[in-house]
Formats: C-alpha cells, structure tokens, sequence
C-alpha cells in the first residue's frame, strides 16, 4: 500500500492503471478504523481492481467544534489495518490540500438534508459531506464509491447529489456492522466511558424492539414507537429523535405499509451516536372471514 498526501501523487499514481481499464473503488473515511469501515474496504476488494481509502478529518461537516477537537485520531494504526486488507493507495490530505486559500464552494442537497441528521446537526453537516465526497469522487474519478448503511441519511444523499449532478460512480451501500451486543460500530463509541458504552446498547434495543412489535403485526407508528421509547429511558437515554420514516424521502410515515426505516440519535454523555434499521410489515394474509391477519 502506498500513502499519498497530495492530489496530484493521487492522480499520477491512478493514470496508468485508470489507462489500461483496471476499475476504481473509493472508500472514503474519517479514520479511527473500526470492521464497519473494513467491511466497505472489503467490498471494494472484492469488486475493483485498485482499492482507494480516503483518511480525511472533514472539519466543514462538524457543526461542533469541540467534536471535531475530540475525533479519535490514529493514522499509524489505520494504515496497518488498510495495508492488511490489500488496499492499493492510502489518500491522506491536509486540510490546505483539500480547501486551499481561497475555496468557495459548496454543494449543498436540499429535501433530504432538511429533516433528522440536518435538523439536528444544522444545515452545514451535510453540506461539508456533499461538497468534500464531491471533491474526493473528483479528485480520485472512482467507478464504484462504497458507503455504509449506518449513515442511512448520508448514502441517501450522496446518491440523490450523485444522480443529480451526473457523477459518473456508482454508489454502493453496505450493511451495519455491529457489535456482539448490537452497537452500531462507530468511530465515535471510542469515546464512551465503560458505563456508557453499556447504556450505548438502548439504541440498537430499541430499534430491536420496534423490529419485533412489527413482527407481531403492529402497523400503527405510535404503538411501535411507545415500547421503543421505554427501551431508551430504562437505560437513561434521551432521544434527539427516534422516528419510523420512509427509506426514500427520510419523511415520517403514517402507517407501516411498506419497508420503512427506524432511525435513532441520542447522546450518551457527551457523544453523539445514531443508528438506524429496516422494517417490514409482516404480509398480511386475507382469511375466509375477509379480516387481515398477520401470515
Ligand atoms: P466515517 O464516519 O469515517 O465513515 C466512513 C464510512 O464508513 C461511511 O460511509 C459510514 O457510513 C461507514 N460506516 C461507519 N460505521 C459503519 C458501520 N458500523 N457499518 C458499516 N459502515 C459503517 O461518514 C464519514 O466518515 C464521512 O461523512 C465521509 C463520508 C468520509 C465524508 O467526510
């Protein structure tokens, strides 16, 4: 694995196999590497013939400074880790490499950044996401860009600017990968204090919950929602929000009818974790008293 800290090493180093039609896979992260991040570097191997990981602190997309102060940090170990799975380049700007003296750009999408992460974080979060991963497709000029489920409202958005500007990559998204306990793996839970770490597991609990109520034929959002809410305030945990949405709007459903999303944010002490699953309505199958039950 060779590491690159400007863009024109970048480009160099890609020319001659971009030349002989290898395929290009970005990974692009934020470092203090966890399996999540390693899952997307090895979907990435599997699919392409050069693997690209992106190692940037984005400072534009943290609306709190003291956030972007406390991030864990470890470049040392996150390149052993990328070396280790086959990555072929480590790109590791600085950050007057990615916004020079001078730059005044943004690519900001409107709708889905409005509501959940947008709402809580401030319009800027998503905006310093979308015009650093438009930079980076840019810069690298991937085939195939690889995203992670656990940031539901993030891929939905890189996909929609994707689409909308007619950036020539194709998305790929791929699964949560948790802990044993069910914590979503986040770079952040490595700032979670032993007890907090405990209370942590609430969120993927409660998501649990609102899987298994569902399961037992539920389809009505406020009885779904209630055993869920339970969950988090046994644990002390207090929701930013924890809502049933629609997996391509982002916008609160009324009922469940289809696949919708069940997505939580919460602090626990001071750091701020989210979460999200799919859910499915169990089929309903019409009996000979014409009543819908659950199959
Ligand atoms: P970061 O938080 O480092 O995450 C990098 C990628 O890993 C994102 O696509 C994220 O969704 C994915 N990921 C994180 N935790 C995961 C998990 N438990 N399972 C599967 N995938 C997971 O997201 C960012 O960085 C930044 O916003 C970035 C896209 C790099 C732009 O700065």
């Amino acid at each position: 694995m060779k590491t690159v800290s400007t863009i024109v090493d970048l480009r160099a180093d890609l020319a001659a196999p971009r030349r002989r039609g290898a395929t290009i896979g970005l990974v692009p992260t934020m470092g203090a590497l966890h399996a999540g991040h390693m899952s997307l570097v090895r979907a990435a191997r599997s699919h392409c013939d050069v693997v690209v990981v992106s190692l940037f602190v984005n400072p534009t997309q943290f609306n709190d400074s003291a956030d972007l102060v406390a991030y864990p940090r470890d470049a040392d170990r996150d390149a052993g880790l990328l070396s280790a799975e086959g990555v072929d380049l480590l790109f590791a700007p600085s950050i007057d490499e990615v916004y020079p003296a001078g730059f005044a750009t943004t690519v900001s999408v409107s709708g889905l950044t409005d509501r959940l992460e947008g709402a809580s974080r401030g319009r800027g979060h998503f905006d310093g996401v979308t015009t650093v991963v438009s930079k980076l497709l840019n810069i690298v000029g991937p085939d195939r860009a690889y995203f992670g489920q656990k940031d539901a409202q993030q891929a939905l958005v890189i996909r929609r600017m994707v689409r909308d500007l007619n950036l020539p990559v194709r998305i790929e998204v791929c699964p949560t990968v948790r802990d044993a306990d069910g914590l979503a793996l986040s770079s952040r839970n490595a700032l979670l204090s032993p007890t907090e770490r405990e209370q942590a597991t609430a969120l993927s609990r409660a998501l649990a919950v609102i899987a298994e109520t569902a399961q037992g034929g539920e389809r009505r959002v406020k009885p779904l929602l209630t055993p869920a809410w339970a969950e988090l305030a046994g644990s002390g945990v207090t929701p930013e929000y924890l809502e049933l949405v629609s997996p391509d709007t982002l916008k609160p459903v009324l009922q469940l009818d289809g696949e919708v999303l069940a997505v939580v944010a919460a602090r626990v002490g001071s750091t701020r974790l989210i979460d999200n699953i799919s859910i499915h309505p169990v089929a309903a199958s019409v009996v000979a008293d014409g009543e819908e039950r659950p199959a």
